[in-house]
């Protein structure tokens, strides 16, 4: 019945429920490569998103790290902004109107220093008009305290979450870092202490160097590699946690085709964000949404539910050549 209706050109349904989580379609926007939403209204009609993560947002306002805070690399860019950001303040009063008047659901990306500060901007933001989810991010590898120090240990990682879902109605996202020996050892931690849905993954520590002036590239020396270089990498990451919990998984990393997206929901994730490709074509997610929807069709599926972790585990050449298609 399914197959027929995509055969008769009926419309694909993209909707994807990720635990207290409906979303219209799985495609996202990755926190700190959107901004706050409005940046893009120029090239991408917001309201066809599945959501807009917004950059990661803390108590004070934040200058981030001393530039140069960004370099290119051969497959993907190294960054090391520091989470710049406006704060709450600013977030809520200049900020978030204009998602909400787009009616396009907002996830927060929040983070802090310490578990207190979690635990406070989870609470100023629960109940507010537009936002649909927030997402810790435990997983920044680009500053000094507080981030990846929680994501790194699963029995803190665990111990911050607890805290957050306390403080909050609102479904709970984790972010995890592929920084760590077992990202399935964090991924149940968080789970157990009640994060709702686990995202995966931020940047891969990096350095860039240069050998002629013997210098760093970056004023923060080292910083956190994303795009294509990192597709691999996140796949892997996703499956295991996939492996690992019974909560919906949101992958992240290096997805800039239709393509890469569905791989990521092959292995089961429910979800994607699109992160580093908006940089290099602002209008990729409208791309990758659209593509999503073509693929289906010529699966013969109708819904994209019917897709998502049916990887078949049985390894068989040759592949198919369909993916330069789309
Ligand atoms: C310039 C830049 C800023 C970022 N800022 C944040 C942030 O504020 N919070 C966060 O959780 N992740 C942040 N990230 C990580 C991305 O959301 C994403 O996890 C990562 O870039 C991998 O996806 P990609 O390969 O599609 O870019 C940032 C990434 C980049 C490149």
């Amino acid at each position: 019945m399914e197959q027929d209706a995509a055969a008769a050109g009926h419309a694909t349904d993209l909707r994807v429920r990720l635990g207290p989580l409906t979303l219209a379609n799985p495609v996202m926007v990755a926190s700190g490569t959107f901004g706050y939403g409005e940046e893009y209204a120029d090239f991408v009609d917001l309201t066809r998103l599945g959501a807009v993560v917004v950059k990661g947002i803390s108590l004070e306002p934040r200058a981030g790290n001393p530039p140069p805070r960004i370099v290119e690399t051969p497959s993907g860019m190294i960054n090391a902004i520091g989470l710049e950001n406006v704060g709450i303040d600013k977030f809520l009063e200049e900020k978030l109107p204009a998602l909400q008047s787009r009616r396009v659901p907002v996830i927060v990306n929040i983070l802090g220093n310490t578990a207190d500060q979690y635990v406070e901007l989870a609470s100023r933001l629960d109940g507010i008009a537009g936002i649909a989810a927030l997402e810790l991010n435990i997983s920044c590898p680009n500053v000094k305290e507080g981030g990846m120090a929680f994501g790194a240990d699963p029995a803190m990682a665990g111990h911050l979450v607890e805290k957050v879902r306390r403080a909050t109605r609102l479904p709970l996202i984790t972010k995890l870092t592929p920084n760590v020996t077992s990202i399935a050892a964090v991924a149940k931690a968080v789970e157990a202490a009640g994060t709702d849905i686990v995202s995966c993954i931020n940047t891969v520590s990096a350095l860039a160097v240069d050998a002629f002036s013997r210098r760093p590239k970056l004023a923060n020396l080292v910083g956190g590699l994303s795009g294509p270089a990192i597709k691999p990498i996140a796949l892997r990451c996703v499956y295991e946690t996939v492996q690992s919990v019974r909560c919906p998984v949101i992958g992240i990393g290096g997805i800039a085709s239709a393509v890469d997206a569905m791989e990521f929901l092959l292995v089961g994730a429910r979800a994607i964000q699109v992160g580093t490709a908006n940089f290099v074509r602002p209008t990729a997610t409208m791309e990758i949404l659209e593509g999503i929807e073509r693929v289906l069709r010529f699966l013969g599926l109708s819904r994209i539910e019917d897709y998502i972790g049916t990887l078949d585990a049985e390894c068989r050449f040759p592949f198919a050549e369909e993916a330069c298609r789309f």
